[in-house]
């Protein structure tokens, strides 16, 4: 089967600084406390799906040396949409200047990865370039007078063009797309409405699904935790990625963690970890690397891939 290799990353972050501090001057809360039960230290703040879409699109086709006119297809996992309809794929294609087909995907902070395993099958298919793109604006969706929530969220995007791997152990080894929805209540944003959260149970649930997701893909692939190079896990909170870390039997260090200074982004959380990482040379040709986002659904999803193309 052709595996999906990245040949290009992108990644756009809200325009606007807000730390912990400034939080603190409207909210019962503390930087310290935010730190202690999250990591996070500032979250980025502004701009619309399409911005920041587009802008992280810009940088991963120029990477990927690839002009939008080549693309096959446009996938956007988004939760935050600018509009019910029609899709911010849509309008991605057009701001920059894409022929393809392209639509939007809802998997909440699993996306990005979901779309990851949807832009694999159709480069199996036969497709030769798929531009996936992660992007949420929640700072629109959050009750900014609620401290349980607007400690944890930003707005960010990530996009990756994928192309059919060159050599032939590089690319995309196993996927996993997972949904629970007997646990859709823990975690809701009404039309109209902001962001409600069990933040407790979601926790819970969460490194459960991520340890089991996680440990799947490496079955699949016949590979072990001790094989693996990198994790790029969602960054929703620092202390759950040590949970997961820990009951995976991987060392925390080769977890990539971008939180401290976007905070939430869902989509964007696992492209903004992978570019951080690429940058300080975490991560290098040849790597295992496992990621998996979990989210609101609740959903869950995992891909394993070999670093390079
Ligand atoms: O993409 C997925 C999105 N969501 C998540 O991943 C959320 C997962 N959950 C979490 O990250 C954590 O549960 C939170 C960060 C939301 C909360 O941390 P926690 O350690 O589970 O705290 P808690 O909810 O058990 O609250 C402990 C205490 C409570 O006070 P009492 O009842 O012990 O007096 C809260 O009222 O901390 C209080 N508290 C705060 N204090 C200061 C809750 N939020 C804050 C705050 N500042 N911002």
């Amino acid at each position: 089967m052709t595996r999906a290799a990245i040949t290009g990353l992108g990644t756009a972050v809200g325009r606007r600084v807000v730390t912990n501090h400034d939080l603190a001057e409207t909210l019962d809360t503390s930087d310290q406390w935010i730190v202690e039960r999250t990591g996070i230290h500032q979250r980025r703040v502004g701009g619309s799906c399409l911005e920041l879409g587009a802008q992280a699109a810009r940088v991963a086709l120029k990477q990927a040396e690839t002009g939008a006119a080549d693309l096959d297809l446009i996938i956007c996992s988004t939760c935050t949409p600018d509009q019910v309809f029609p899709a911010v794929a849509n309008r991605i294609q057009d701001e920059l200047g894409a022929a393809c087909g392209a639509f939007d995907l809802n998997a909440a902070c699993s996306g990005f990865t979901y779309g990851l395993t949807l832009a694999q099958a159709q480069i199996a298919a036969g497709m030769e370039r798929v531009l996936v793109v992660g992007v949420d604006t929640l700072s629109r969706f959050t009750d900014w007078d609620d401290r349980s929530t607007a400690i944890l969220f930003g707005d960010g995007a990530g996009a990756v063009v994928l192309a059919p791997a060159i050599g032939a152990d590089r690319g995309m080894l196993s996927t996993y797309m997972g949904s629970e929805g007997r646990f859709a209540d823990l975690l809701t944003c009404d039309f109209g409405g902001c962001i409600k959260m069990d933040g407790k149970e979601v926790f819970r649930q969460a490194v459960r699904v991520m340890v089991s997701a996680s440990q799947r893909v490496l079955a699949d692939a016949g590979l072990s935790p001790s094989d693996v190079g990198a994790v790029i896990p969602h960054q929703a909170n620092m202390r759950i990625i040590e949970s997961a870390m820990k009951r995976l039997g991987i060392p925390f260090e080769k977890a990539a963690t971008v939180l401290e200074t976007t905070g939430n982004t869902s989509s964007a959380s696992i492209p903004l970890a992978m570019d951080n990482a690429v940058s300080k040379g975490a991560v290098h040709d040849g790597d295992v690397v496992l990621l998996v986002g979990f989210g609101a659904g609740m959903s869950v999803a995992a891909a394993l891939l070999r670093w390079g193309q």
